[in-house]
């Protein structure tokens, strides 16, 4: 039986660190009640000059480079941001397979907010699992700083800038054993970047009501991450025979501690075999699983044979989780 593996994973963030204190001196608010609701201490921030291709281009170096293989050996780019480089085209992953220096690979962007990674892996896995392709790069990239309102003390706390890659790549036996993907479109509201896009493009009344950047009601955005994170988790599992009991490791969207922390109450788990990194990044969107797990994997948290779960839910509202035997 032909199945997709992860032969590398990489990773990339800025060096330039916004503190809470910093945000401080921005907006209303305080390291206090950021640490309290979020669990979030600092996050990094792209240079002006700085796109997702970039972030993106960095992380793909060092997936590349743990998977053993070069970039002349990819056979698919498919790169996951709600932060394009442009609106529309060329896309992302257009302009990556540029920065990498090659041609004649397809390469496409996939838009489910921060589930988009796992979007992402559930499309590789089929191409690889089919045989269409065999090597294939999936890429989570954000420049969030960008989209978001830092007037607004509701959202501009919350984000972060960074990104994270992964190489699939075709095996005999283990590796992704099942993905899970929803999405509930009626939801959409809750949490959106109502214009710049072809339903109210970019204008002088845009710029003044300020709706180019990142709305959320963050409420409702709680309680269904909360619920979401664990059923998404067990169906993924259900597909192939295991439950909650099985997870050795879960590494969740990194928006909340407090999400996470519910979460991982519903699935029995310890906070020993959850991965956070979200104090130090805030929420990167789609670039926060492929970040997490490859700290993760560097910290030497996750061993060979491990029942690995990836889990994330965000705007659309989008959800999906990844199985996979390490
Ligand atoms: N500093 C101080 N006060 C603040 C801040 C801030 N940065 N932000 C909001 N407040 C105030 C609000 O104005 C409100 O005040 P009011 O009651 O006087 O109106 C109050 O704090 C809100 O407090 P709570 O209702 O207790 O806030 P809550 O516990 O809901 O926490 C939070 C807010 C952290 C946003 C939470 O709702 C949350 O995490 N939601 C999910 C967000 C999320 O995960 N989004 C990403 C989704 S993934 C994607 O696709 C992008």
């Amino acid at each position: 039986e032909r199945r997709a593996k992860i032969a590398g994973v990489g990773s990339y963030a800025p060096d330039k660190i916004l503190t809470n204190e910093d945000l401080e001196e921005m907006v209303d608010t305080n390291d206090e009640w950021i640490r309290q609701r979020t669990g979030i201490k600092e996050r990094r921030i792209a240079a002006d000059d700085v796109a997702s291709s970039d972030l993106a281009y960095h992380a793909s170096r060092e997936a590349l480079q743990n998977a053993g293989l070069e970039a002349s050996d990819l056979d698919l780019i498919l790169v996951a941001t709600s932060t394009p480089d442009h609106p529309g085209f060329p896309s992302t992953g257009c302009v990556l397979q540029d920065k990498l220096g090659i041609t004649d690979v397809p390469a496409f962007d996939v838009a489910a907010a921060c589930t988009g990674f796992i979007y992402g892996m559930s499309t590789a896995t089929q191409y690889v699992e089919t045989g269409a392709y065999d090597n294939i790069l999936v890429v989570g990239t954000e420049v969030l700083s960008k989209v978001i309102d830092w007037e607004d003390r509701n959202t501009c706390v919350l984000f972060g800038d960074g990104a994270g890659a992964a190489v699939l790549t075709p095996s005999d036996e283990g590796g992704i054993l099942s993905n899970t993907l929803g999405a509930d479109g009626s939801r959409g509201n809750v949490l959106e970047i109502p214009s710049g896009g072809s339903k109210e493009p970019f204008s002088q009344a845009v710029l003044e009501e300020r709706s180019h950047y990142v709305r959320m009601d963050g409420k409702p955005v709680f309680k269904f991450a909360v619920k979401i994170l664990g059923e998404a988790a067990v169906e993924a599992l259900e597909k192939v025979g295991l439950d909650k009991d099985d997870i050795d490791f879960l590494v969740p969207h990194q928006a909340n501690t407090r999400i996470i922390d519910a979460a991982a109450k519903r699935l029995d788990l310890s906070r020993e075999q959850i991965y956070i990194n979200l104090d130090k990044y805030g929420n990167t969107s789609a670039a926060s699983i492929p970040l997490a797990l490859d700290e993760a994997v560097k910290d030497n948290q996750i061993e060979s044979g491990d029942i690995v779960v990836l889990v994330g839910f965000g705007g659309g509202l989008t959800w999906g989780a990844t199985v996979i035997e390490w």
